[in-house]
């Protein structure tokens, strides 16, 4: 989400990524798909991750990528949500090794941005195809990896195993990237000098805590005044409406009240009214008056920004509806 990407490059991450965009979607120039495709000039450096199985349709709409405006086209090999791995998408391709460096191959050769790669250890518990998988995937053109090191069966569960990122890394000379479990400073330490990694991907530890990334990047200590916290969600409630539309939104959000305003920074029958409230502009009356002095640091976020009509790309006017 751009909402959350620019918000990211705000609290100190290095580089931002996409969510993934399906390469069939953006061969069939589906609106939606293209609308992930809008990237604002204060999200730079950042990273589009398409999906797919089909070396030539990836390839083309890595392309169309490029030319939106991205810094690196970065390919899914790790979702395991069945609806993408039946499609022969996503982590299915950690075990189909040749289609896997056909399509990193096919793509590296369309676009002159880095091509890189996001891996799960394997499909099943214990597995260590990437490790075999990695070395395959650089041959063929891959310029970086990233590795969530858990299967794809485990989806969520389990612990990230970094030890499969430290024989990865010795495995490749093109800089790899841990992903997994990264939450703060000392941890994210840790698993850099204990895999020889190159850098470190956050994750669900910044959703609705963006100070998170602030404390590990600039070791700045992490809790913020309710006011910021305030400030900064419904200017996160402003920025996905512009995105997704007013509808859409509105669902969406319902699962940040509790990540923003939880870790002891609100009481739990606050955040569960607000999930209760039918519109978002309900849900901002009530945040605006519960940290009065939040106003006016929103204005200042605000001000900040660079304007939406600054950063729009040059696709049709239409997909900009979100809805
Ligand atoms: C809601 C959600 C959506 C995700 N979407 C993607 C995705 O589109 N592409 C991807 O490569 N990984 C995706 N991931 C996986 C993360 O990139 C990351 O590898 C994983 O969450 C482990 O890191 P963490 O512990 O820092 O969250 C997603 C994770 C979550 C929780």
């Amino acid at each position: 989400m751009q909402a959350f990407r620019r918000q990211g490059r705000r609290f100190g991450a290095g580089l931002v990524c996409s969510e993934m965009v399906s390469c069939a979607g953006i061969q069939h120039g589906n609106e939606r798909t293209l609308g992930y495709l809008r990237i604002a000039r204060d999200e730079h450096p950042l990273a589009v991750q398409i999906f797919g199985s089909d070396p030539a349709v990836m390839a083309e709409a890595a392309r169309t990528v490029e030319d939106a405006g991205a810094d690196l086209v970065d390919i899914n090999f790790g979702c395991p949500v069945r609806k993408v791995t039946k499609t022969g998408a996503g982590a299915t391709l950690l075990e189909e090794p040749e289609r896997a460096a056909r399509i990193v191959e096919a793509v590296a050769n369309a676009v002159s941005v880095p091509v890189t790669v996001k891996m799960r250890r394997g499909l099943e518990n214990g597995s260590r195809a990437c490790l075999t998988l990695g070395p395959r995937l650089v041959e063929a053109g891959a310029a970086c990896l990233t590795l969530h090191p858990r299967s794809a069966r485990q989806m969520y569960t389990g612990e990230a195993d970094h030890s499969l990122t430290r024989e990865l890394v010795e495995r490749v000379d093109v800089p790899v990237i841990a992903s997994g479990d990264v939450t703060s400073r000392s941890h994210a330490r840790t698993v850099l000098a204990s895999t020889g990694s190159a850098a470190v991907m956050v994750g669900r530890a910044a959703q609705g805590n963006p100070w998170a990334l602030r404390e590990i990047v600039d070791a700045e200590p992490g809790e913020p005044s309710r006011e910021e916290v305030v400030a900064e969600l419904v200017l996160f409630i402003r920025e996905t409406e512009r995105e997704l539309g007013e509808r859409r939104a509105a669902g969406f959000l319902k699962k940040f009240y509790g990540w923003y305003l939880g870790r002891g920074r609100f009481p739990r029958p606050f955040k569960q009214e607000l999930v209760t409230l039918e519109t978002t502009a309900e849900v901002e009356r009530r945040l605006l008056a519960a940290a009065p002095g939040a106003a006016s640091l929103l204005e200042r976020l605000e001000g900040e920004l660079t304007t939406v009509e600054d950063v729009l790309l040059d696709l049709p006017i239409s997909i900009y509806g979100g809805g």
